[in-house]
């Protein structure tokens, strides 16, 4: 048995822009399909749809898509980001700008400068207990084993 996220539709007020802001800070291509602007992220594909294409919304809210990246792409990133002069937030209230460490390796979250999407991207999944937190809101994170299967 075999199960992997394929695709998400992401809406924008202008998908080319959209599409090719996150393809540039993560180093990918984009490719046009259907009524989509691609960017294919492993094995997801990353759709971003115009909203006035789109028959089940009238506005466009944020969504949250974490993107698991290696160091080399993490410092591709960070360089993008300087020059779109986005900041970047160690955690997901975006309340303390940098990058953080929480599960050993470097983690970021930002808006997207189109949509307001929220984007995260790490270099190590999130396993466990996060580590390296001292401030912020994750003060009473969930147990990870107390939550059945
Ligand atoms: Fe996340």
């Amino acid at each position: 048995m075999s199960v992997s996220l394929n695709h998400t539709i992401v809406l924008s007020k202008d998908k080319v822009k959209a599409a090719n802001f996150l393809s540039e800070l993560l180093g990918l291509e984009t490719n046009a399909w259907g009524p989509f602007i691609r960017v294919r992220t492993g094995q997801t594909d990353i759709e971003f749809m115009n909203i006035e294409d789109s028959a089940w919304n009238d506005h466009i809210t944020p969504q949250h898509l974490c993107f698991l990246i290696d160091e080399q792409a993490m410092d591709v990133l960070l360089e993008g980001l300087r020059r779109h002069d986005v900041q970047p937030y160690e955690d997901m209230f975006y309340e303390d700008p940098g990058v953080n460490s929480f599960y050993g390796g470097r983690g970021c979250y930002i808006r997207d400068i189109v949509d307001g999407h929220l984007f995260e991207f790490i270099t190590a999944p999130y396993e466990g207990k996060p580590a390296n937190i001292e401030k912020g809101r994750w003060n009473n994170p969930v147990d990870p084993t107390a939550v059945g299967s």
